[in-house]
């Protein structure tokens, strides 16, 4: 077994392996049976009935029919790479201890092996790379403490603040239930009456909705997570990737282009650059503040739909990462791999951001079901190192957990016959005092169009002809409330913002600075759309 002991203990006498005639290339079932014939069913007479009793041919069957798993409900379609992360031992000027004493930062020029898994977010396992769609981001870093997951995206902020509200983000992008296709009028439905995803949609609507490939695109964590040192004191940090290699996004007719002709341009592209040695590189580096609420900054350091400004909290690089191994099989590594939030070790920590527990405990709970209890002995999974647990069974158990060497017997713990022991020497986890009223509001400093406003403005002008261009293309045939809503909001954000969007829908803006909706709904039938009540 990888770690600890199979279950049948395979494997004790090498030259049993190799039955009479038979040497390391034969064919065999999974039973062991040499296989004489695999191109003929076993039939009655050369041209059939086939019979039932041909163990061969309906083990070859059944294991088809049950290759595939559920794909991921989000982020199917992904491509993976193994490669290292290599420690800086700073952080700023200052060693790195000071701020965590998360064991994969400390020192400097120390590499931890990771497995890094980039992916769009919306359609299906085999659907085109070149989509309007965030990317994912994940990297799994085994470290001698066990398995840290960085699950991010390759913009530094998302739509929503609030778990709670993921599902009907999702189904709003996803194919309609009834057409089966990707409709704005959903999305756009949604997100009009979701004012804080306006900084979110002004990048996915821009060329950076579409990075041009997955080398030369950023990472981010996103949500706020803490840093913990020895002395047990929290800093609120956020995580960024760089790529060496430079950013580079594409512009809706660029992405036309290579869709028509490679629906696999990004995955290609990851696999022959590492395949010629050609091996991307990402600096990590981190934002930093003072554990606490910050009552001085417009924003909540906790709301994951906000930048942490530069100028006032610069990247502070800590170390680089370097993808130089392409998987061996996709299914095995990339297919099964499992991330989550929840997969931290000490000396990192999750903060109080809500939509950060809500996140924790969606991706254990999908993987259960997607690869099924058992996920984390897959070896793509499990930690390289020690693991010994009294978690036993289930389908597909493969091994038992590094059984305690003094009394397998024992699978509890406490117990005084022998069993494992907790490591009590650890270090004393990070305790934050956490006090209020338990309620279902939103938070406090939502400012939900500031920094739009300011990114729409700090766009280059050709990323701006594009935002727009893109944006009333998706709202064109939109219900005229939608669209109305959606210019008020970008409005909101900068009134050059909302005006351009309101002309190219074509609206006309009446001396008052209100818009003449009806003028726009002339030219924008709501052709056969489920219509709005009231609307
Ligand atoms: C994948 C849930 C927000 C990044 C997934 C999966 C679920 C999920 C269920 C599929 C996991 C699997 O099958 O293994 C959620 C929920 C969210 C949320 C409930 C909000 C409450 C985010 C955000 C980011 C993100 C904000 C970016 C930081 C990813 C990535 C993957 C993923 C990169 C793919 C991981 C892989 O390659 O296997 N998410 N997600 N998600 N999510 Fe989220």
């Amino acid at each position: 077994g990888i770690h600890g002991t199979n279950v049948n203990g395979a494997g004790d006498s090498e030259d049993k392996r190799f039955t009479e005639g038979e040497d390391e290339q034969t064919l065999t079932t999974r039973q062991g049976h040499p296989i004489r014939d695999n191109q003929n069913s076993r039939t009655i007479g050369n041209r059939g009935p086939a019979t039932l009793e041909n163990y061969q041919l309906i083990e070859k069957l059944a294991h088809f029919d049950r290759e595939r798993i559920p794909e991921r409900v989000v982020h199917a379609r992904g491509t993976g790479a193994h490669g290292y992360f290599e420690t800086y031992g700073k952080l700023g000027d200052e060693p790195v201890e000071n701020y965590t004493r998360a064991k994969v930062f400390s020192g400097a020029g120390k590499q931890t092996p990771v497995f890094v898994r980039f992916s769009t977010v919306t359609h299906g396992k085999d659907s085109p790379e070149t989509m309007r769609d965030p990317r994912g981001f994940a990297v799994k870093f085994y470290t001698e403490d066990g398995n840290w997951d960085l699950v991010g995206n390759n913009l530094k902020i998302f739509f929503i603040r609030d778990a709670i509200k993921f599902p009907d983000l999702i189904h709003s992008f996803k194919p309609d239930p009834v057409t089966n296709r990707q409709d704005t009028e959903r999305i756009f439905d949604f997100i009009c009456q979701t004012p804080e995803s306006m900084h979110m949609i002004t990048f996915l609507f821009s060329p950076w909705g579409i990075p041009a490939n997955y080398r030369q695109m950023q990472g981010s964590g996103v949500n706020t997570y803490k840093w913990v040192n020895k002395n047990g004191d929290a800093f609120l940090v956020k995580y960024h990737w760089e790529p060496k290699q430079g950013i580079k996004n594409l512009t809706q007719s660029e992405a036309e282009a290579i869709q028509a002709k490679n629906i696999s341009h990004a995955t290609q592209d990851l696999y022959e650059a590492i395949e010629k040695g050609d091996y991307p590189e990402w600096e990590l580096c981190m934002q930093i503040m003072e554990d606490g609420e910050h009552p001085e900054l417009d924003f909540d350091p906790l709301d994951d739909t906000k930048i942490w400004p530069e100028d006032q909290f610069p990247f502070l690089p800590v170390g680089k990462m370097v993808l130089n191994k392409n998987p061996n099989n996709v299914f095995a590594e990339t297919e099964q791999i499992s991330f989550g939030t929840g997969v931290l070790v000490d000396g990192l920590d999750f903060s109080d951001d809500k939509m950060l527990q809500g996140r924790t405990f969606s991706y254990s709970d999908t993987q259960r079901h997607r690869v099924g209890a058992n996920y984390l002995q897959l070896p793509i999974n499990a930690p390289k190192k020690h693991v010994a647990t009294n978690q036993r069974d289930g389908q597909m158990a493969y091994h038992v957990d590094e059984a305690p060497t003094q009394n397998p017997h024992v699978n509890y713990e406490p117990s005084l016959l022998g069993g494992l022991k907790e490591a009590t020497d650890r270090p004393k986890p990070h305790q934050p005092k956490v006090e209020g009223h338990l309620k279902k509001e939103k938070i406090e400093r939502t400012n939900d169009f500031k920094q739009a406003g300011e990114r729409y403005r700090l766009l280059e002008e050709w990323e701006r002809k594009d935002l727009i261009q893109n944006l009333v293309d998706g709202l064109k045939p939109c219900h005229q409330q939608i669209q109305q809503r959606m210019i008020e909001l970008l409005t909101k954000c900068d009134e050059d913002y909302g005006r351009q969007v309101a002309a190219g829908i074509g609206f006309t803006m009446n001396d008052d600075g209100t818009y003449d909706m009806e003028a726009g709904s002339e030219i924008t039938p709501s052709f056969g759309h489920f219509p709005i009540e009231g609307g």
